[in-house]
């Protein structure tokens, strides 16, 4: 196959949660631009799936899919090693898994707040952690991690989600900064998106219809309306690409406005 001059020509991509919504928009986005991706999804069938339909459009051995539970250390350890084996190294991690679903602070059940918060947190750090080894031999590198508008202004009804994307939004930083004291080309930067039309809605959209549950969070938008997994895909394409080579430790908004009000 020709050599690919994409943005991320050869660029190697873990990207967590890869079986639908954005993670899955995110590795198809990048394997269009020259990259090499593994899905890694507690859904392994899903990650599967869309592995097949991106070698399918790319060629064989563009994308690869792996199980991975990303609250369990074991499992990062033994999934990034067979990741790099199979891609020929590890240059870019989007942690990108993550969940909602918790409700308000009085009736919140204790486990699903510890569940949200090592969904959304424990990955990113387990993530980091295990990848900076992989990565070493393979700079430049960018770690992306998914926090969301929600871990930079509350809502007063997901205590757990905002303060786990809160928490993502700053061991970002923290990540940015460890790597660039160690010396190393690898940046890491948080991406925060309003509401995007993905499966993480569908609890919206099975309350009120997915037209008026569209229409009901897009008012909140001054753009008017949601977002496509595409915006988001294409900012997390920038950021694993050298075009963002100075930026790190930076939050990236992508959310019609919300928080310029
Ligand atoms: N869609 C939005 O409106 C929105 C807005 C802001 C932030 N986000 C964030 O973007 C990220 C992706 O969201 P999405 O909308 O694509 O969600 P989604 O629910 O469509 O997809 C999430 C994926 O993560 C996987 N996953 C869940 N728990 C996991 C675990 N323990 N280990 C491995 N994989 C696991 C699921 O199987 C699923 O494939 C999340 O971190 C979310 O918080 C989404």
């Amino acid at each position: 196959m020709a050599q690919s001059t994409g943005r991320v020509a050869g660029k190697k991509a873990f990207v967590t949660g890869g079986a639908q919504g954005l993670g899955a928009a995110a590795g198809r986005r990048l394997a269009e631009e020259g990259a090499r991706v593994c899905l890694a999804d507690i859904n392994l069938a899903g990650a599967q799936a869309v592995a097949a339909e991106i070698n399918a459009a790319h060629g064989a051995g563009t994308a690869f899919a792996f199980a991975l539970d990303v609250t369990q250390e074991d499992q990062w350890i033994a999934v990034l090693e067979q990741a790099s084996a199979a891609m020929g190294g590890l240059s870019v991690l989007v942690n990108n898994a993550g969940i909602g679903g918790d409700g308000p602070l009085e009736t919140l059940d204790f486990a699903l707040w510890k569940k949200v918060m090592s969904v959304n947190v424990d990955s990113v750090f387990l993530g980091a952690k295990h990848a900076l080894g992989h990565m070493r031999a393979n700079q430049p590198g960018s770690i992306i991690n998914f926090s969301s508008i929600a871990g930079l202004i509350a809502n007063g009804n997901s205590p757990a989600y905002n303060a786990s994307k809160a928490a993502v939004w700053l061991l970002s930083k923290n990540i940015a900064l460890y790597c660039a004291k160690q010396g190393l080309d690898i940046r890491s930067n948080s991406i925060h998106p309003t509401f995007i039309d993905t499966p993480i809605l569908d609890p919206f959209s099975e309350r009120f219809g997915k037209e008026a549950a569209h229409a009901k969070l897009g008012r909140q938008i001054p753009l008017g309306h949601i977002g496509e997994p595409a915006d988001i895909a294409n900012a997390v394409l920038y950021l694993a690409s050298d075009e963002s080579k100075f930026m790190t430790g930076a939050e990236l908004k992508l959310d019609g406005g919300i928080s310029a009000m």
